[in-house]
């Protein structure tokens, strides 16, 4: 351990550093997040029928966990003297989360809420890792607790998921 770094040549390379890779992890998964914000608010509005009470309160809760998410990645990013993107770098990814057609077809919508958490769970292990080998504690804090997030959102759909079996 390097516990004077200050004095001892070669020790000052555990000090943290930001790499590109945790800004780009940092600002795709801003920008994923924001997606998300607007699919899950337009498929909690528009979904119909005895069987979408239940999955549209829920998308309708996530939406503000999601917004939250932002809001840390965003500041995270403020703090590593980076700014957040503006709508200008925006690209749409989620298609399996567009509206669907026929607006009681609330398994569809289950489907890409599925697809959305399994890719935000990918994104935050992602930069847990990053930020673990470049010595940043406080990103690695903030991927893990986002993360916890993501898999509780996976549970809770996959029981929904269950009550629409595939045939
Ligand atoms: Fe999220
Ligand atoms: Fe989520």
């Amino acid at each position: 351990m390097c516990r004077y770094q200050h004095f001892t040549p070669g020790c000052g390379s555990t000090a943290r550093m930001t790499t590109d890779e945790i800004t780009d992890l940092l600002t795709e998964a801003y920008i994923d997040e924001l997606e998300t914000v607007m699919n899950y608010l337009t498929n909690a509005i528009v979904l119909d029928g005895v069987h979408a009470e239940e999955v549209k309160e829920s998308l309708e809760d996530d939406v503000q966990e999601e917004l939250e998410h932002a809001r840390r990645l965003g500041n995270r990013l403020k703090q590593l003297e980076e700014s957040p993107p503006g709508s200008a770098a925006f690209e749409a990814s989620q298609s399996s989360l567009q509206p669907p057609e026929d607006t009681t077809d609330v398994q569809s919508v289950i489907e890409g809420v599925l697809e959305a958490e399994d890719e935000a769970i990918e994104t935050y292990r992602a930069l847990h890792e990053a930020a673990s080998e470049a010595n940043d504690p406080v990103t690695e804090d903030v991927a893990v607790s986002i993360l916890s997030d993501e898999e509780a959102h996976r549970t809770e759909f996959r029981g929904f998921q269950k009550e629409f079996p595939t045939d």
